[in-house]
């Protein structure tokens, strides 16, 4: 265990510092993810073995594409995720038949479960045409029969490519909610990503939603270049004039080639007006009537389309099953039910032409993946949980027989010592800054973990026999949970 001197003294050196969000990938980070050939089958056999032991195991779904159109800066000035310039339609189609053909490799590993929501992320998912909304059901009806009444189904997409006809049709299809990346509702601000989205394209979205009976939600940035509470707070205001009932609200993630780290850095405000900004912003929504679901989620209550989903976090440890199909999606597979070793989180290609490559030789198109130890798992959806800004011991308890508390107590009571969390017998709660804190709170906890394999990955470098770990660009938020 961490001694309570080095958790002191880690949190006073890092509660200034630059916080990465690591909802995407969960633990560990992708840079640790060595294994080049995930064992498909093996995975297969154990979903195939829990369906038997376990009953009907519950499966999320993300679906992700490539493309996304050009900006000047490219890649919106800060997207860390992998992505490809849109080349039109045929492609975009093309590219989608390669998904539906991914998707059959995993149909007798899906049989027996139940789906409990999908996320068609990416990428920017709402460049499809109409009609391709209904193939995209399809698939998940194919693949999953058993779709939960409550499941969830959620699209993703920027302001100035729906169209009511692209709506109607997601509405048609049977999703139930679109997730809008607006990232800042000032024209100003969002110019700076070289983004070409107006207040009409944001409005005119939301009431066609509205209008056909599907949920919305609205993506915003903060810690953006040049803002300020004020103008953060404007952006918020109208989103709660406008009735939005789901607003997620993201800390920016700021590294790689991107502009905003290459030329708009000394424009961003720094990791304490982050925290100005976001202390502001939570108890704006919370004044009118929001929740905190997570870290960066607030939702309204009363949305009469609305159904459960969780933006990157759960508050489960029994099992956790993401299936990601397509160009660089990620799966996580895990339950305290399986053999030690044998829950994965793993990555498609992010290379288009090797994923669909792999597609056509008939192989799984995965790129690379991590086998977690059964301490990884625990620490896997630890981190999940804490973005949830609560930890049920009861739960936790209930799936790994060990007591949450116990295993990081120094880290606890600093935190709760510094007002950052409120333990009881039933739950650890992140409260006042804690929740803003986070990634960081999650990082401190995975410390030891990561120093092991930091000595690991540079033995195996020395060694020379295995890869050594690449340094992927980290993707950032986007795709829900399993929970
Ligand atoms: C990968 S984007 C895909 C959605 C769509 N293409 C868009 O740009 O809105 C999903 C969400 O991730 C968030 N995101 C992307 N890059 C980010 C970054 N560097 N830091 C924080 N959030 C980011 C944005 O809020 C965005 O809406
Ligand atoms: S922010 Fe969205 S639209 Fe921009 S490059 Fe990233 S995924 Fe594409």
């Amino acid at each position: 265990m961490l001694s309570p001197d080095f958790v002191n003294d880690y949190l006073d050196s890092h509660l200034a510092e630059r916080q990465v969000n690591k909802i995407q990938h969960g633990f560990p980070s992708p840079r640790f993810w060595n294994e080049l050939s995930v064992p498909l089958d093996e995975i297969g056999a154990d979903r195939r073995q829990l369906s038997r032991t376990v009953g009907k195991p519950a499966v999320f779904l993300y679906v992700g594409v490539p493309y996304c159109i050009k900006t000047d800066p490219g890649k919106c000035g800060y997207c860390l995720f992998p992505v490809e310039e849109f080349q039109g339609n045929a492609a975009l189609e093309n590219y989608y038949g390669y998904v539906e053909r991914e998707a059959e490799m995993y149909r007798s590993q899906m049989e027996g479960t139940t789906l409990t929501g999908a996320y068609f992320g990416g990428g920017t998912s709402n460049l499809y045409r109409a009609p391709v909304y209904h193939r995209l059901m399809d698939l998940v009806r194919g693949l999953f029969p058993d779709i939960s009444d409550q499941a969830d189904l959620t699209l993703e997409g920027i302001p100035q490519l729906f169209t009511r006809e692209k709506m109607e049709a997601i509405r048609d299809s049977g999703m139930t909610r679109v997730s809008m990346g607006v990232q800042q509702v000032n024209e100003h601000l969002n110019s700076l990503s070289g983004r070409k989205q107006t207040t009409k394209h944001v409005i005119q979205s939301l009431e066609w939603a509205r209008e056909l009976g599907l949920s919305a939600n609205v993506d915003l940035i903060f810690g953006w270049p040049q803002q300020t509470v004020d103008s953060m707070l404007e952006d918020l205001e109208t989103l709660v004039s406008w009735e939005v009932y789901d607003i997620t609200h993201y800390e920016l993630n700021v590294g790689g080639p991107t502009d905003f780290a290459l030329n708009r850095y000394h424009e961003l405000p720094s990791t304490l007006a982050n925290l100005e900004i976001y202390r502001a912003g939570r108890d704006f929504l919370l004044e009118n009537g929001y929740q905190q679901l997570s870290t960066y989620n607030f939702r309204r209550p009363g949305d009469p389309a609305a159904r459960d989903f969780r933006e990157g976090y759960t508050t489960r440890f029994d099992h956790l099953d993401t299936l990601g199909l397509g160009y660089a999606a990620i799966t996580f597979f895990g339950n305290p039910a399986l053999p030690p070793g044998r829950s994965w989180s793993f990555i498609n290609h992010r290379s288009l032409a090797q994923y669909k490559a792999a597609v056509d030789d008939g192989r799984f198109p995965v790129e690379r993946g991590y086998r977690h130890t059964p301490d990884d798992w625990l620490l896997m959806l630890l981190f999940r949980s804490l973005i949830s800004t609560e930890v049920n011991r009861t739960q936790y308890r209930a799936a790994f027989g060990l007591d949450v508390y116990e295993k990081y107590a120094t880290v606890w009571d600093a935190l709760a010592e510094r007002g950052f969390a409120e333990i009881t017998p039933e739950r650890i709660r992140l409260v006042g800054d804690g929740a803003f804190y986070a990634p960081m709170i999650s990082a401190l906890i995975a410390e030891e973990r990561y120093r092991e394999l930091r000595e690991e990955a540079a033995l195996r470098k020395r060694q020379s026999r295995r890869p050594v770990p690449v340094d992927v660009s980290l993707p950032v938020p986007g795709a829900g949970s399993g929970g």
